[in-house]
Parts: C-alpha cells; structure tokens; sequence
C-alpha cells in the first residue's frame, strides 16, 4: 500500500494574528520569497501525495488561486521578455491533483479533518496542516518516513514532534511516549495544549500525522474538548485508549517546524528565511547587525 493523498486543513480564522489575518488567510503570509501554504505543497509533493484535499472556509479562495495554472501571466511573462521568472511558477507544474472542500462550521481542527471523510473514506492518509512549514527549504522526508512505518507497523496513527521549552507546551498537543524515546517511539497518549504541569513530556505535535481511516469513526465520537473545539488529538487518544497503536517521530536534529499560527514564531519564521536567502539574505544580515549595535548603544 502506497500512500498518496493527503489532507490539508486551512480553514482556521487565524485568530492570534489579528488584524493581519482578518481578509487574507494565515496559510497565504509570506514567509521569505513565498507564501506559507507553498511550502507545505512542496514538501508534500517530495513525500509522494500526488492528491491533495484543502479544507478550506469563508475567505481561503486566494489559497485555491495561488495553485491555479495562470497562463495569462505566462504569457505575459513570455511577452515581456521576462523568461527567467518563469521557473518562480514552476510549483503550478507539480504532479498533484487538488480539490477543495469547505469546512462549512468553524468547529475546530477535528471537525476540519472529519469533513475529508466522505472524499477519503477508507484510504490512510496524511495530515499537514497548513500553517506549518518543516525545515528551512521545505524539504523534509518526515512524511514518508511516518508512511512507510505506519504501513510496515500495521499502527493507526504516526504523528511528527518537536520539543519545545516548557513554556511552550500550552500551544501544542503533547506526547505520552511509552518510556525514554528515541527518534520512533511508542505513542501512549496525548494531552492538547496541557499546562506545564499536566504536560507528560515536551514533544509538542509538529503538524504532520498519517492516519489510518479509523481516526474518522473516533472523531464522529468525540465530544468537543479545550475551547469549545472539536480536538484531533481528543480522537486520537481515543484511537489509542481502544487499542489502536500509535508512533511518534521525532523531527531530525536540525530540522525545525516554523509555527505560522502567533507573531511570535511568525516573526521568527519570516527572519530566518529572510536570513537564508541566497540573494537578499547577506545583505539582510548586515542590515539587521548594524540595527542591533544602534539599539545597543
Ligand atoms: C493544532 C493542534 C495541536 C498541534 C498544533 C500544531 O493546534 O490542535 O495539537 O500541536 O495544531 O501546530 P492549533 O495551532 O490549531 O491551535
């Protein structure tokens, strides 16, 4: 069994950053050169989903866009002699198939995945959310490592993690690991946005799952959890607790998940690429030096 299709939940208000967010979705801010949610695709796209199902909401349609072919602007390119930024819309080319669903109640990230039921039915399939990109260049094998294990293992559920400093586990689900854990482990249990206290270890839950089909009958099951919300991670402890094996991965040194969800991170993300960039990052680095002596004199 391959698998080749994923779900990609973008339908979130993007509340924690207001008033950026307020008529254009989180997935579609720019992170250096491109929009979130591209970096996501890509990363996808090397991992082998050659489907991908958006779930979308009210004001998402530039995320669709932003995935059309535009021959227009080929052709305007083309005609104004500007053949070289052609290859900047080489993503429109992927081998990938999408389609839209809209999450037509904003009921929570559960309930986002759960409206991908009636498309999936009884086929695994991945999760990235949409707000998240893993690694600086977008191109992790951690989702092709997690389906190959979850395929091999005969497990319900492969979930990716990060650790994170303690004061940080109240913005994620954390992981239960079955004792000292290595980069595959045993996943007992997880707890959504636990305070320190309650918080079993500090491998918070990097935005990329794989599932087996069983996650949709525990989502129809489960009851709305922290805020009001229908919770993934309340489903998939539920797979758990009925027996349902799970794994956990841990990202690879070096390869950090960048959290578009709050300025915080969002700022951070946005700096490191800029950092990085092959053009403008040394110049950017200079820049930004010169403005901390300033601040510090
Ligand atoms: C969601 C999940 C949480 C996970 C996080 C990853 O939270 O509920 O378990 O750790 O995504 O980014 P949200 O950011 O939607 O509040």
């Amino acid at each position: 069994m391959t698998i080749d299709i994923a779900v990609v939940p973008v339908a979130g208000h993007g509340t924690r950053l207001l008033p950026l967010t307020k008529s254009q979705p989180k997935e579609m801010l720019s992170i250096g050169r491109k929009p979130v949610v591209q970096y996501v695709v890509e990363e996808l796209a090397k991992n082998g989903i050659r489907r991908l199902l958006f779930i979308t909401s009210h004001g998402k349609s530039s995320i669709e866009q932003h995935f059309d072919i535009d021959e227009q602007l080929i052709d305007y390119l083309r005609e104004t002699g500007r053949e070289e930024q052609l290859s900047e819309l080489d993503f429109e080319r992927f081998d990938m198939k999408y389609f839209y669903t809209r999450q037509r109640r904003q009921l929570g990230l559960g309930h986002a995945v759960l409206c991908a039921q009636p498309l999936i039915g009884d086929q695994y399939f991945v999760t990235a959310l949409g707000d998240s990109i893993i690694g600086l260049n977008a191109q992790s094998e951690i989702v092709s490592r997690m389906t190959n294990e979850l395929v091999r293992s005969g497990a319900d559920i492969a979930v990716a993690f990060e650790e994170v400093p303690p004061s940080e586990v109240v913005r994620y689900g954390i992981a239960q690991p079955k004792g000292v854990t290595d980069d595959i482990f045993e996943l007992v249990d997880l707890v959504e946005k636990p305070t320190v206290e309650e918080a079993p270890s500090n491998l918070a839950v990097a935005a990329r799952y794989v599932f087996s089909p069983r996650i949709f009958e525990a989502l129809e099951r489960t009851p709305p959890g922290k805020g009001g919300e229908i919770q993934l991670t309340d489903a998939m402890r539920l797979v758990l607790r009925e027996g349902g094996k799970g794994i956990g991965f841990r990202l690879p040194p070096g390869v950090h998940r960048f959290d578009i969800g709050n300025f915080q991170s969002y700022f951070q993300a946005f700096a490191e690429f800029a950092l990085a960039d092959p053009v403008y990052g040394a110049p950017l680095r200079e820049f930004m030096e010169k403005l901390l002596r300033q601040g510090s004199d």
